[in-house]
């Protein structure tokens, strides 16, 4: 009986988790403060490292903002100035937290949080079709794009179909077209704003008009594809629902409450304006196309943005956690959000192939180049906002985000290590029965040895949850991110995964194939991989095992002491 079911146990262990390497999350989430767990003083010689990126003469005209916050506050910045500035229009000559840039794409985040957030009222569904919304889409002679198939939720996740631009984007115009072997033509039937009229901002006639001419790119639904029309509709999506323009809604919807103090629509004044030279896109206005790219912003109200989306993402509507994809994009790793574009790289850690997902969305525009980044796992976001030079931010990106995640981790391992590991001892001493933890970056957070009753767990359950005779695993710990007890926070939930290990060559296609799979067995009812970590008692309990094991008294010394040696 006992060796039937753990046959089956292992049969079907193998189908639902098969070679699944390097678990993540690896640990609870960081609550990083400024002053104490300071990541900042991780962060050896970053302020050196971008000063000597500008410092390059390409760089004399670009000034950059950049500053790291936590779920809780901020961190770390930096700001430099353009040693080349524009003597008669300078605007701010000393660039800080407060000084304002455009900020191009970023802006989507912003128009679709607003949409969350009449989600979330039951002022419209994510998976209605956009013509519920907007009138003009059902008109008889609205063209040739199948409105009544997409989607609030395609336009946000940019998997409409809709072709990308509407009055911008466009070769016409912009020199003699014989110049590239393109055919001179008249024109007819073009906008007349923006991009083709000294960027007179197109209304929503124009847009209408345009987007009856044509045709989609895919299917909705079909595959994603960067597009700012999307975000132009969306921006009329909300004006429909929330009866005022888009402009007030999102002052008083998200800027207000935020405290973004320095966020605006309209261009502000010079003041604290970040104005690299020959610039002439300050004050442009998009019109009916604000919602796609039209905030003008300060990295630390960015800072504040990125604190409450971090601290949101899962709880802003029913259904919906906002940092998930919602289709892949090109390659591996890339993947479309609503608007986000999430990367997923195993290139950050050098010592494990376990992925750092990257939450982002970037933002170019004449001048100005900018990104958020949020790294849920660690509880930390990245503003990175450039005027000058487009290639500043790309070469500030690859920095920053492997400076700040490999700091995160090495502050990560030294409390994991201090909090976590050593050996735990039945409460009954007359029990033997015992846990020894240990942990590094590239294997986490890992059992070594359990005992249970006098019985090495890892000769008899064990190899049966792995399902595989030959292929070597280890017993890591995951952490569930959920409390016994969620008002005091106490209880932190974990389960022990059988984690098989990479073997270098021989690796089958099917080898980085896993479903996820975290509840894999339960004894008389319980979970059997459940671990339940007490720190104020430095206790753990394991529920199905019906046992406490109690930290061996010196062990916690003995992990200090280690911290200190990798100090
Ligand atoms: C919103 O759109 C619906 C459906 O297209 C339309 O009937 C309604 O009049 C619009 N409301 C406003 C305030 O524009
Ligand atoms: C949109 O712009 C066009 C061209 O400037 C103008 O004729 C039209 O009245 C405008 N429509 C609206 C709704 O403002
Ligand atoms: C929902 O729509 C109504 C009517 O347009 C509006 O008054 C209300 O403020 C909206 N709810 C939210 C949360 O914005
Ligand atoms: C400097 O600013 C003035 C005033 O706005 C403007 O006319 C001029 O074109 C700018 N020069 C450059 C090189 O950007
Ligand atoms: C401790 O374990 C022993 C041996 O299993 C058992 O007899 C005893 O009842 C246990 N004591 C408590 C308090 O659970
Ligand atoms: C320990 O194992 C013995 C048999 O080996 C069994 O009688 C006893 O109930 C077990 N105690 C616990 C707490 O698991
Ligand atoms: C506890 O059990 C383990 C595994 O069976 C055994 O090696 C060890 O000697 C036992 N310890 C005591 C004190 O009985
Ligand atoms: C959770 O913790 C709070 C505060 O310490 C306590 O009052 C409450 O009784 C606990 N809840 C449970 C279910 O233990």
């Amino acid at each position: 009986m006992a060796l039937f079911s753990l046959v089956a146990l292992s049969v079907f262990a193998s189908f639902a988790s098969a070679k699944c390497y390097d678990h993540s999350p690896a640990f609870p989430m960081p609550l990083w403060q400024h002053g104490t767990r300071d990541l900042a003083s991780a962060l050896h010689g970053i302020s050196e490292k971008l000063k000597a990126v500008v410092s390059d003469n390409k760089y004399e005209m670009s000034s950059f903002s950049v500053e790291l916050t936590s779920n809780m506050d901020t961190l770390w910045s930096q700001h430099h100035t353009a040693r080349k500035q524009n003597a008669t229009r300078p605007g701010t000559t000393h660039v800080s937290g407060d000084s304002q840039y455009r900020i191009a794409s970023v802006t989507k985040s912003f128009t679709v949080l607003g949409v969350l957030y009449q989600h979330a009222a039951g002022n419209l569904s994510l998976d209605d079709p956009v013509l519920n919304y907007i009138p003009e889409l059902s008109s008889p002679d609205s063209g040739k794009l199948p409105w009544k198939d997409i989607t609030i939720r395609a336009l946000a996740s940019q998997i409409s179909g809709l072709p990308r631009e509407m009055g911008q984007g466009d070769l016409f115009g912009i020199r003699d077209p014989t110049d590239y072997g393109l055919p001179p033509v008249e024109g007819n039937g073009l906008p007349t704003c923006y991009w083709y009229n000294h960027f007179v901002p197109c209304n929503k006639s124009e847009l209408f008009r345009d987007l009856k001419t044509k045709d989609p790119l895919f299917a909705p639904n079909q595959k994603s594809t960067y597009g700012n029309v999307n975000f132009a509709l969306l921006g009329l999506v909300l004006e429909n629902v929330t009866g005022v323009s888009y402009s007030d809604y999102m002052r008083t919807a998200i800027f207000e409450p935020l405290d973004l103090t320095s966020t605006f629509l309209d261009a502000p004044s010079d003041e604290n304006a970040v104005l690299p030279v020959g610039q002439y896109y300050w004050g442009v206005d998009g019109g009916v196309l604000r919602p796609s790219g039209g905030i003008y912003t300060s990295s630390s109200d960015l800072s504040k943005y990125l604190r409450y989306v971090l601290t949101h993402f899962n709880a802003l509507a029913t259904g919906v956690n906002w940092f998930m994809p919602a289709s892949w994009a090109t390659g591996l790793r890339s993947f479309y959000g609503m608007p986000w574009e999430i990367f997923r790289t195993e290139k950050i850690l050098p010592e494990t192939d376990r992925p750092v997902t990257l939450v982002t969305k970037g933002g170019g525009q004449p001048d100005y180049f900018s990104k958020i980044i949020m790294m849920p796992e660690y509880g930390l976001g990245l503003t990175i906002l450039t005027a000058g030079h487009q290639d500043l931010l790309g070469e500030l990106q690859e920095i920053l985000t492997t400076n700040v995640v490999r700091a995160a981790e090495e502050v990560i391992w030294r409390d994991v290590e201090k909090t976590y590991t050593g050996t735990y001892l039945a409460t009954n001493s007359s029990l033997n029965s015992s846990l020894e933890l240990a942990s590094s970056p590239s294997t986490s957070l890992i059992v070594n040895t359990f005992i249970s009753n006098g019985t090495n767990v890892f000769n008899q359950l064990l190899p049966g949850l792995h399902g595989s005779d030959e292929h070597p695993w280890r017993a890591q710990l995951v952490p569930t991110l959920l409390y016994k007890n969620e008002t005091a926070q106490q209880g932190e939930v974990w389960r022990l995964l059988v984690t098989a290990e990479r073997m270098g060559e021989e690796s089958g296609v099917w080898d980085d194939f896993c479903s996820t799979d975290i509840d894999v067995a339960s004894y008389a009812g319980l979970p059997v991989n459940e671990v339940v970590f007490w720190h104020e008692e430095d206790v753990i309990e394991l529920p199905a095992w019906r046992v406490k094991l109690r930290r061996r008294i010196g062990d916690e010394e003995q992990a200090k002491l280690v911290v200190q040696e990798l100090r």
